[in-house]
C-alpha cells in the first residue's frame, strides 16, 4: 500500500458541470407540466434562468438556486471551493446578494475516507465565508460517487432582476472568465496537464463572481447570465432565442486556455461540448475563418465559468476598465447585440 493521495476524478463517471443532464432531456422530462402559477414569482420555471426569484414585499424578493456535481479536480478541498463558488454565481448572475446556504451531498463512505468529506464541505465553507454567506444546514445520502453542492438563497431588489432576456441591439457582451475549463479538467483526469495549468484553472473555477457582479451593478447592464456546462454558446443560445436580436462573436477575442485550445485540437473534447453543439448549434454560424478546434472550446462545458453581460455600448469600455481594476483579469469584450439576423449568433 502506497500513502498517495486519492485522485478524486478517478472515483467518478462524469465531472462538474459537463456531468449535467443532456440539454433538450430536461426539456423533454418538463414538457406540459402543470407549473405553479403565483403573482410574487417574478421568475420561474416557465423561462429557464439562472434562479427563481419570489417577491416578499414591492421592494424585496428572495433569489433561490442549487447547483451540485461530481468532482471535477483531485483535491477535495479545492473541489467544495469550486463547488460553492459555483453555486453562488448564479445569485451573482441575477444581480441578487447571496446570504445563506445548505450544503447538498453524497458520500461514498464505503469507498472514501470521511476525511474526504470534511475537506470538501471545508473548502465550501472556506468559500461562503469570503462571499459572507452562512451555511444554515444542508443533506448528506449515501451513494456510489461523491457529489457536492449547495442550495443558496439570497435578496434582490425586484426592479433591479438581471434575467437572460432583455438583449438590446448595439449591446456590447463582456465576459468576465477564460473558457476551456471542460477541456482542461479532461486533462486532468486524463494525467495530462501539469501542476501550473492545473492550478490556474482550479483558481479560476474557485474564484467567485462577487467581484464582477458588484462592478457591473455600477453600469447600465440589460442581460446576465452565468457560463456553464452549456458553454459559452449554449447559454448565449439562451439569452438570444426569442429576443429580436442577433449577436456577433469575434472569436480571436474571447478570453482562453491556450492549452484548452492545443488539447481541443487533438481531440480532448469532453462529451458535453457535443451535447451542446447538437442541441444549440443550429442558432450558430461560424465564419469560414474560425477553426473547429474553437469552434468545440465554445461549446465546452464550463465549471464555475464567468458571467456574461449585455452592457450599453458606450459603458463597455468603462466596465472592463472597472472589472480589471477589481481584479477581474480576464475581463474582455467579445462581441456585440445586433438588430439582425434575429435569433442567430454569428462567430466570426
Ligand atoms: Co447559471
Ligand atoms: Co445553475
Ligand atoms: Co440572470
Amino acid at each position: 500500500m502506497t500513502d498517495e493521495p486519492i485522485r478524486l476524478t478517478s472515483t467518478v463517471k462524469g465531472a462538474g458541470c459537463a456531468a449535467k443532464l443532456a440539454p433538450g432531456d430536461l426539456d423533454r422530462a418538463l414538457c406540459g407540466l402543470d407549473l405553479p402559477v403565483d403573482p410574487n414569482l417574478l421568475v420561474g420555471l416557465e423561462r429557464a434562468d439562472d434562479a427563481g426569484v419570489y417577491r416578499i414585499t414591492d421592494d424585496l424578493a428572495m433569489v433561490q438556486t442549487v447547483d451540485f456535481f461530481p468532482p471535477m479536480v483531485d483535491d477535495p478541498y479545492q473541489f467544495g471551493r469550486i463547488a460553492a463558488a459555483n453555486a453562488l454565481s448564479d445569485i451573482y448572475a441575477m444581480g441578487g446578494t447571496p446570504r445563506t446556504a445548505m450544503n447538498v451531498v453524497a458520500f461514498p463512505a464505503k469507498t472514501l475516507d470521511l476525511s474526504v468529506l470534511r475537506a470538501v464541505i471545508e473548502g465550501g465553507l472556506a468559500v461562503l465565508r469570503e462571499a459572507g454567506v452562512v451555511l444554515v444546514g444542508g443533506h448528506t445520502i449515501e451513494d456510489p460517487e461523491l457529489k457536492y453542492g449547495l442550495s443558496v438563497t439570497g435578496f434582490i431588489h425586484p426592479d433591479r432582476i438581471l434575467t437572460k432576456r432583455n438583449l438590446k441591439a448595439g449591446d456590447r457582451l463582456v465576459l468576465t472568465k477564460p473558457v476551456g475549463t471542460g477541456i482542461v479538467t479532461t486533462a486532468i483526469r486524463g494525467g495530462l496537464a501539469d501542476a501550473a495549468v492545473t492550478e490556474r484553472v482550479t483558481r479560476n473555477m474557485a474564484t467567485l463572481n462577487r467581484a464582477a457582479a458588484e462592478t457591473m451593478a455600477k453600469f447600465t447592464v440589460h442581460a446576465c447570465t452565468d457560463i456553464t456546462g452549456f458553454g459559452l454558446l449554449g447559454h448565449l443560445a439562451e439569452m438570444v432565442v426569442d429576443s429580436g436580436c442577433g449577436v456577433r462573436i469575434d472569436a480571436a477575442a474571447v478570453p482562453c486556455y491556450p492549452e484548452a485550445l492545443q488539447w481541443a485540437a487533438m481531440g480532448l473534447i469532453p462529451a458535453g461540448a457535443y451535447n451542446n453543439r447538437d442541441f444549440r448549434g443550429s442558432f450558430v454560424e461560424f465564419g469560414a475563418g474560425v477553426p473547429r478546434r474553437l469552434q468545440d472550446l465554445f461549446f465546452d462545458p464550463q465549471t464555475s465559468g464567468g458571467l456574461l453581460i449585455a452592457v450599453a455600448a458606450g459603458e463597455a469600455e468603462a466596465l472592463v476598465a472597472a472589472l480589471r481594476a477589481n481584479g477581474v483579469a480576464a475581463a474582455a469584450v467579445v462581441g456585440e447585440v445586433t438588430a439582425g439576423p434575429a435569433d442567430r449568433i454569428v462567430v466570426e
